[in-house]
């Protein structure tokens, strides 16, 4: 029998984490450098990525390479793909984590569904979930000769469920259909991508529930109110998600979408 600590070996691999400098982001790198792999990091913010890579590497001993790409962009994205292409020859995991989220400050974004502009419902596509097709597609022929390969899609509860707009009245929150949508499918890409790679690289989904961000106290209250344990979700719980979709732990799982959203869809 392996040995859990065996299984979630990650020295000696490599993982591509984009949207890395964000708040999700960072705690997705920081578990993957805990678990010993090396990191290829990838944000719009090359001042940040350096930061993050500088606190990761003096605490975890891993390499590190930070890469400044705006995803919305396909000449960015083939350009990105070029360098680390002509870098490495290893890619074990990517994780598809860059996204307009529902606070992004976007004109015709944040906005009730009459307001919501089909220009920031394209743009919303093209990085939630264009970027990620073309990354899974670009990014292949590495994973495919690669140890223990697979891929995560960092999608949304909002990908399967309908908003319950009760627990956004009086607030200035809201919940663009090009969120939901684009995570919706971002959410088959995953199960098109499985059947599609199979039985080289393994493709699954993690479905977070909605972070405790300095929202309106109402909406906090009734938004807890509908999960079953009770809070909104802390960065943190998606460690134990990506440890194990990331590593040997989950060799034999492939398709699958992982909510971690504390009981709010069942
Ligand atoms: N915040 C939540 O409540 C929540 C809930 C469920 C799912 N998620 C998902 O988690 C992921 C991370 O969200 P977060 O809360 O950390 O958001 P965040 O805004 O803190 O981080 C997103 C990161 O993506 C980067 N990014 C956005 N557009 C980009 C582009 N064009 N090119 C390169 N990088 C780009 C941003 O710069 C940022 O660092 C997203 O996919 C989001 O949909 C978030």
């Amino acid at each position: 029998m392996t040995t859990f600590n065996k299984l979630l070996d990650m020295k000696g691999r490599l993982c591509l984490i984009t949207g890395a400098s964000g708040s999700i982001g960072s705690v997705l790198s920081e578990t993957m450098s805990e678990l010993g792999a090396d990191l290829i990091i990838v944000d719009k913010d090359l001042g940040k990525l350096n930061k993050l890579k500088k606190t990761l590497e003096k605490k975890w001993e891993n390499n590190i390479y930070s890469y400044e790409c705006d995803i919305e962009y396909e000449t960015e994205r083939k350009k990105l793909f070029r360098k680390i292409n002509a870098k490495f020859s290893n890619l074990n995991c990517l994780v598809n984590n860059a996204a307009f989220i529902g606070s992004s400050k976007l004109k015709g974004w944040n906005e009730p569904l009459e307001k919501q502009s089909l220009e920031t419902w394209r743009r919303a596509f093209e990085v939630n979930l264009t970027a990620a097709f073309h990354f899974c597609q670009l990014f292949f022929p590495l994973l495919k000769i690669s140890k223990g390969s697979n891929i995560i899609n960092i999608s949304s509860i909002y990908g399967e469920y309908a908003p319950d707009w009760s627990i956004y009245e009086n607030t200035s929150i809201n919940n663009p259909a090009a969120y939901s949508v684009s995570k919706a499918g971002l959410n088959h890409l995953t199960k098109y991508l499985a059947s599609y790679f199979a039985p080289n690289v393994r493709v699954n989904t993690i479905s977070p529930g909605g972070m405790k961000r300095n929202q309106d106290k109402q909406f906090v209250k009734k938004y807890k109110n509908k999960t079953l344990l009770k809070r909104m979700s802390k960065e943190d719980d998606l460690r134990g998600a990506l440890a194990y979709l990331a590593t040997d732990l989950s060799e034999y799982v492939t398709g699958q979408n992982l909510r971690v959203d504390g009981g709010w869809g069942i």
